[in-house]
């Protein structure tokens, strides 16, 4: 698939196939992480990548997924994610564009996977403390947010749509999300 087609047609996904997905393609989208744009090129980010069936259970435990809808967002038993990608930040290396360098790490994340048939969902909404003791990260890190991934086994579909911010699940349970429109974000030469 070509790169535009890729950034345009990823979604979040929310509900997962179980066929884990093999190491070599989890090291090869954390590669892809690395390599991301960083302000003065201070690569402050790091990673632990869970696969684990038991550590991944106690991950999930500690995530809050799709606040608009909640509870009907949490993926059930059978549909939770086979991995996860902890984004950490080495709080010595940060600078003030910390956030952009985070942005532009994820992405990458997210978008390799979509090209491989693989569904993510960023998730920032993360008992902290419960993960760091958990997966014995030092003191010295933040942890900034958690990635699920799976192979996706929903679709969903953008709807430009100015009036709400909210998405929302069909009878089918494919996802809706709402994206203003174009027309409403771009100014021509002058605002
Ligand atoms: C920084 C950030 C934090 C997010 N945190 C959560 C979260 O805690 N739980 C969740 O279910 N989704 C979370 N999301 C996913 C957003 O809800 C999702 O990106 C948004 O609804 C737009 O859908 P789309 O990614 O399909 O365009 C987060 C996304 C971003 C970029």
């Amino acid at each position: 698939m070509e790169i535009r087609e890729i950034i345009k047609q990823r979604r979040t996904i929310r509900r997962f196939k179980q066929d884990p997905i093999p190491e070599e393609v989890l090291r090869d989208l954390v590669d892809c992480a690395r390599l991301a744009p960083s302000a003065s090129n201070m690569q402050p980010l790091e990673y632990v990548v869970v696969t684990e069936k038991e550590v991944c259970e106690k991950v999930f435990e500690n995530l809050s997924w799709a606040g608009y809808i909640a509870p009907k967002g949490t993926p059930k038993e059978g549909e939770k994610p086979t991995a996860y990608i902890v984004i950490l930040v080495n709080k010595s290396r940060a600078t003030r564009w910390i956030g952009h360098d985070i942005g532009a790490a994820f992405e990458n994340i997210l978008l390799a996977a979509w090209g491989l048939g693989i569904g993510s969902c960023v998730i920032a909404s993360v008992k902290r403390e419960n993960i760091r003791e958990l997966l014995n990260v030092p003191e010295e890190y933040d942890i900034d947010s958690v990635i699920a991934l799976g192979y996706k086994a929903h679709e969903s579909f953008v709807e430009d749509n100015d009036e709400t911010v909210k998405y929302y699940v069909d009878e089918e349970g494919n996802y809706h999300v709402p994206k203003r429109p174009l027309e409403k974000i771009i100014h021509f030469n002058s605002f």
